[in-house]
C-alpha cells in the first residue's frame, strides 16, 4: 500500500515508480508466509498489488485490500484476475474464514492496533496464520528526530505535530496478539537500512510521500524551507556517496489463531 490510516489520496504512480523497494523487500516475507495451492489468503494493505500477485502465483486464492482507493484502482489495472477491494484494516469482514492473513509494510500506519488484530483474528480459521512485517520500535527514529528538530527551529513545538505512525516493540505487539487469542510462534525486530531512489532528492521525496503530516501546518514557503534543514541534520548519518538511506527497523511476526 502502503498507507492504511492517514490518507486516501496516495499517488499510486509515484509509489510504483519510486518506492518499489517496499514490495521488493516484502518478497522475503513471502517465504515466511509460504503460500500453498488452494489456500485462501488476504493481503492487507496490498498497495498496487505486486505481492498479492506473487501469492496468487503460488496457487493460492488471494484477495487484496487497501484503504487507498487510488492504490486499489492501480492494483486492479495491474492484475485484473485478482480481487482487490477498498477496505479498512480495523474493520474488514470476509465471506469465509481464511487460511492466512498477510501484511507487508502497512500496520505501522494503523494506530488502532487492537481493532486491526480483532479483525484479523475474526477473519481466520482456527489454526490459520497471521504473517506480517512493519515498522517496529525505533523505526525511522533519526528521520523523526530531525523533523522535530527542524520544526522546533522555526517555532513549531512537537505537541503541535501529528506523528502518523505506530512502532511497537516485540513485547507490546506480541502481548496484544496473545490477549486476542493468537499463539505467537515467531517475532523479530531487526534494523534494515533502506537505500532511497533518486540520489540527492531521495530523502526529500520520502518525506513528501510518507511524512506529509509533519509538514501539514506549514505554509508552502515553510514546507520548502524545512526539508533542507532536515537533510542537513541527517546528512552525517543517512547520506553516503550520493544515496540517502532510511533507518528502518522491521518487526516481523507469525501468529496462529488458537
Ligand atoms: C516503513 O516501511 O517502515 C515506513 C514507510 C513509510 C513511512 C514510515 C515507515
Amino acid at each position: 500500500m502502503n498507507n492504511i490510516s492517514t490518507s486516501n489520496n496516495w499517488d499510486s504512480a509515484l509509489y510504483e515508480d519510486k518506492h518499489a523497494f517496499v514490495w521488493q523487500y516484502g518478497e522475503d516475507l513471502l517465504k515466511l508466509l509460504n503460500p500453498k495451492p488452494g489456500e485462501s489468503i488476504l493481503d492487507i494493505g496490498c498497495g498496487t498489488g505486486q505481492l498479492t500477485e506473487k501469492i496468487a502465483q503460488a496457487g493460492a486464492e488471494v484477495m487484496g485490500i487497501d484503504h487507498a482507493a487510488a492504490m486499489i484502482e492501480k492494483a486492479r489495472q495491474n492484475y485484473p484476475h485478482i480481487r482487490f477491494d477498498v477496505a479498512d484494516a480495523t474493520k474488514f469482514q470476509v465471506d469465509m474464514p481464511l487460511d492466512a492473513v498477510f501484511s507487508n509494510a502497512v500496520l505501522h500506519w494503523v494506530k488502532e492496533a487492537d481493532s486491526a488484530i480483532a479483525s484479523i483474528h475474526q477473519s481466520l480459521k482456527s489454526g490459520g496464520r497471521f504473517v506480517a512485517e512493519f515498522g517496529g520500535k525505533g523505526n525511522v527514529e533519526a528521520i523523526v528526530t530531525a523533523l522535530y528538530s527542524a520544526l522546533a527551529s522555526i517555532g513549531i513545538p512537537q505537541a503541535q505535530i501529528e506523528n502518523p505512525w505506530y512502532y511497537p516493540s516485540i513485547g507490546e505487539y506480541t502481548s496484544l496478539l496473545e490477549q486476542q487469542g493468537f499463539d505467537v510462534i515467531y517475532a523479530i525486530l531487526f534494523p534494515r537500512s533502506t537505500p532511497l531512489a533518486e540520489g540527492e532528492a531521495g530523502m526529500a521525496n520520502w518525506i513528501k510521500m510518507f511524512a506529509s503530516t509533519f509538514l501539514a501546518g506549514l505554509s508552502p514557503e515553510q514546507q520548502i524551507q524545512i526539508i533542507p534543514v532536515v537533510e542537513e541534520y541527517l546528512k552525517p548519518t543517512l547520506y553516503q556517496q550520493g544515496t540517502w538511506a532510511a533507518d528502518y527497523r522491521r518487526l516481523r511476526v507469525v501468529a496462529i489463531k488458537l
